[in-house]
C-alpha cells in the first residue's frame, strides 16, 4: 500500500529476504518498541498471509506469546473449511493464560471454524515426570499431530527476557545466558550464530521436526528483537518472517 511504498518498506523486504534466505519477509511500518499499537499490524500482516494458505484437513502449530496471540486476534476468516485442526507447538503454560499456546490454539481455531487439541505439559518439567506424561495415550495423541503440522507459527524472544519467564533456576539462566544465547524460539534457546545452547524440557517439536514441516512462519518486530531474530533465522527452516520497520532497520545494519 501507500504508506509500504513511501517507506521504501518494499526494498527493505527484498533484501532481507535474499540476504536471510527466506520465501517472504513482511515488514509492517512503525516499530512496536516505541508504540505498542504496532503489534497490532504484525498479526494482521500474519493473519492475510494465513488466509491465503487455508484448506481443508489443514493442521497448524502455534507458539505463545504476546506476538503470536495478535495473529489469533486479527484473522477473520468468512470462508469455511472442513477440518482445519489448531494445537499448540508445545507444552509449556508458565506464562499470563492470553499469551499461552493452548489459549492461542484455541482462540485460533474457532476464529477459523475448526477443532483445537490442548497439551498440559509444564515447561521445564523434570525428566521423569515428563516421561511418564509423554507415556498418556492423550498426550502422544497430540504430539503425533503436532508432527504433523502443515504450517508452524512461532514467537522469537530475546534470550535474556524469555529465561525470567520461564520459571528457571538462577544457575539454569546464567548457564544459558553464559553460552552467549540471544535468541530463544519455540523452546530453544540460540546464540547469535544460531547455535543451540539450550533447549526447554518441555519441547515436543524438535528443530529436526521442523525441517519436516512444509511451511514455517516467524513472528517478531521492534528493533530490540534484531538480534534474536537474525539469529533464528541462521537456527534453522523458515518460510516467511513477519516483522516491522523497527526490527528490519536494525537487523539491515547487523548484516
Ligand atoms: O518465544 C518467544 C516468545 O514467545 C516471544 O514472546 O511475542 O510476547 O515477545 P512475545
Amino acid at each position: 500500500d501507500f504508506i509500504h511504498e513511501l517507506k521504501g518498506l518494499n526494498e527493505i523486504e527484498n533484501v532481507l529476504k535474499r540476504q536471510l534466505n527466506l520465501k517472504d519477509v513482511v515488514v509492517t511500518p512503525g516499530n512496536i518498541d516505541e508504540d505498542y499499537i504496532f503489534i497490532k499490524d504484525l498479526g494482521k500482516a500474519a493473519a492475510e498471509f494465513l488466509k491465503k494458505n487455508l484448506r481443508d484437513d489443514l493442521i497448524i502449530a502455534i507458539t505463545g506469546g504476546s506476538t503470536v496471540a495478535e495473529l489469533a486476534n486479527a484473522i477473520e476468516s468468512t470462508a469455511r473449511y472442513n477440518n482445519i485442526t489448531v494445537v499448540p507447538a508445545r507444552g509449556g503454560f508458565g506464562r499470563d493464560v492470553e499469551k499461552q499456546a493452548n489459549t492461542i490454539a484455541a482462540n485460533l481455531a474457532k476464529k477459523l471454524h475448526g477443532n483445537y487439541k490442548l497439551l498440559h505439559i509444564p515447561d521445564n518439567i523434570g525428566k521423569s515426570a515428563l516421561d511418564s506424561m509423554l507415556n498418556e495415550p492423550d498426550i502422544k495423541n497430540v504430539i503425533d499431530i503436532i508432527k504433523k503440522a502443515d504450517i508452524l507459527i512461532y514467537g522469537i524472544g530475546r534470550a535474556d527476557e524469555m529465561v525470567k519467564r520461564r520459571n528457571l533456576s538462577d544457575e539454569e539462566i546464567s548457564q544459558i545466558l553464559n553460552k552467549g544465547a540471544v535468541a530463544e524460539a519455540f523452546g530453544y534457546y540460540f546464540d547469535r550464530n544460531g547455535d543451540i545452547v539450550y533447549v526447554t524440557t518441555s519441547v515436543c517439536l524438535t528443530i529436526q521436526d521442523i525441517e519436516h514441516i512444509p511451511c514455517v512462519m516467524a513472528m517478531a518486530g521492534g528493533s530490540r528483537k534484531a538480534e534474536a531474530i537474525l539469529a533464528t533465522c541462521k537456527a534453522g527452516h523458515l518460510d516467511v518472517l513477519i516483522t516491522d520497520e523497527g526490527a528490519a532497520n536494525k537487523m539491515m545494519e547487523l548484516l
